[in-house]
């Protein structure tokens, strides 16, 4: 078989969480006056914690000094912290399961490809955990998506090639980072926010392991 194994970004494709990553920076934001759009929202998904702060300071015209900036990163994330203190496989996104499920039947090979720090909590706290043979976050990486370095080192710690993987992605520059490391990637999302994509779904509740084996 062409395919050997999935790659899939965590906030926004397994879980529900890029809502609660929205809600704890729209709060922040509102520290400096400044009011965070849900179309400035969608250039955070899938970059550091750092990034995300620089754009919004960047959006707010905003001059901040290191200690604001340490400061501001911490409550975020505590924020954020609180906002999913109390998640439960309940958030997993539709689909998701009965596709995991499937992909362990086929002998499919998993890992995770994600720039969040929190990524260890989340997949505990669902239960998701269980699925993967390897988990590369926001910790073991030095750049930050669209830089294809977070799926070459999950292509790598599973002993594949990039052709052998297909990635999984809800976020523009996760679609990127996936086609810099030469993957094939499936954009779970909008096609209206969402370009170069292989193909693009809204939920894992209309793919088939066997939808994209021809891809
Ligand atoms: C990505 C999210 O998965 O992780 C981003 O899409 C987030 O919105 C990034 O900023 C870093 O997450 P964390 O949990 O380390 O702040
Ligand atoms: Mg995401």
């Amino acid at each position: 078989m062409k395919y050997k194994a999935c790659l899939f970004d965590l906030d926004g494709v397994l879980v529900d969480t890029a809502i609660y990553h929205f809600q704890a920076w729209k709060t922040l934001g509102r520290q400096f006056d400044f009011e965070l759009s849900h179309e400035q929202n969608e250039e955070l998904k899938g970059i550091s914690r750092v990034e995300s702060l620089e754009k919004i300071l960047q959006w707010a015209n905003y001059q901040a000094t290191h200690e604001q900036k340490d400061r501001w990163l911490k409550e975020k994330n505590e924020n954020y912290l609180a906002l999913i203190s109390n998640m439960n496989s309940n958030e997993i996104l539709p689909g998701v399961i009965s596709f995991l499920q499937q992909l362990k039947e086929q002998g499919f090979l998993i890992a995770l490809g994600s720039a969040s720090k929190n990524a260890q909590i989340i997949l505990e706290k669902t239960g998701l955990i269980t699925w993967f043979h390897a988990i590369i976050d926001g910790n073991k990486v030095s750049k930050s998506k669209p830089d294809p370095e977070v799926f070459q080192k999950g292509a790598e710690a599973l002993g594949c090639s990039s052709e052998e993987c297909i990635v999984f992605e809800d976020a523009q520059a996760g679609i990127d980072a996936a086609k810099a490391g030469g993957m094939k990637v499936i954009g779970i999302g909008s096609p209206l926010v969402l370009s170069g994509a292989d193909k693009i779904i809204s939920s894992f509740t209309e793919i088939q392991v066997s939808d994209f084996l021809t891809l």
